[in-house]
């Protein structure tokens, strides 16, 4: 079983830097940590980043798990190439353009790239963005998945993660106690399909939602409240189409033998208690 402790980052491709990075900081609100060339930093809590953009093709995404030590690496690259997945085995430059000590990628069954890294760094400075977004930090990623049982067994199986509920096929899943760090949504083709920040109140909800609206950002779902986590929720559209996610008050599982994963419908219900209907494909039929 191939232990992860947490998502760590998502490096995503794009044909505009510039752009990508006004999107971070002035509507997301997030902290440019440094730049390199092709490659701009972002930092949304005490991580050294969570977010990369680099210049490339939008379909170049990747997520980034946490694995506990050199051994445990070495563990999963055979466990993966076992299973016929071909791992790529980070050099000593990638490794710096992350700020890990180690990293393996390779694609997961539907094709999302994903990356397992070893001692992602930690910075000795306070995240603080330019605008008062309230983020208290990266949380989760839903990803794209082809066929939702394979990639359930995937990631339960292969990996540690543990359902916690589902939105028709669609499993939730914990890798610590919050309620999900990874979520799989049906859909035609691989990829991110969003990216979530915390933020520490209602009021940040309702403040980013007046603040995107006046930016002409599209809102695609929210503000809502999901009865899976019971957190409350604001999603809208980034650079390249990706959506973007804030959500404060996402549930803890700390009964973890008791917790039984529920049920819930694949519909707009299902997704929201307080009645919104999201406009994101993946979330519908
Ligand atoms: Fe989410």
């Amino acid at each position: 079983m191939i232990a992860l402790k947490d998502v760590v980052y998502c490096r995503l491709g794009t044909r505009d830097l510039a752009g990508a990075e006004w999107f971070a900081v002035t509507i997301l609100g997030l902290e440019v940590s440094e730049r390199r060339k092709g490659a701009t930093y972002f930092k949304s809590d005490n991580r050294a980043h969570t977010l990369c953009y680099v210049e490339g093709d939008p379909a170049d995404q990747v997520t980034a798990f946490e694995i506990g030590s050199p051994a445990e690496l070495q563990r999963a690259a055979a466990t993966l190439e076992s299973l016929g997945h071909r791992v790529h085995y980070g050099t000593s430059q990638e490794c710096d353009a992350r700020h890990v000590r180690e990293f393996i990628r390779f694609d997961d069954p539907t094709g999302n790239g994903i990356e397992f890294v070893l001692r992602p760094a930690v910075s000795a400075q306070r995240y603080h963005g330019t605008r008062d977004a309230g983020i208290t930090g990266f949380s989760h990623v839903g990803l794209c998945t082809t066929d939702a049982e394979r990639d359930e067994r995937f990631w339960t199986q292969v990996c540690n993660a543990r359902v916690s509920d589902r939105i028709g096929d669609a499993p939730l899943m914990r890798l610590g106690t919050i309620h999900h760090s990874i979520a799989l949504f049906p859909f035609h083709k691989a990829g991110i399909q969003h990216i979530n920040h915390q933020v520490a109140s209602t009021d940040d909800i309702q403040r980013s939602l007046a603040h995107v609206r006046d930016n002409q950002v599209n809102i695609t779902f929210g503000p809502g409240r999901h009865p899976t986590s019971s957190a409350q929720f604001l999603y809208f559209t980034g650079p390249e189409g990706m959506t973007f996610e804030y959500s404060t008050g996402v549930c803890e599982i700390h009964d973890e033998p008791l917790w039984r994963d529920r049920q819930f419908h694949f519909e707009p219900r299902g997704f929201c208690h307080w009645g919104a209907k999201p406009n994101i494909a993946a979330f519908r039929d």
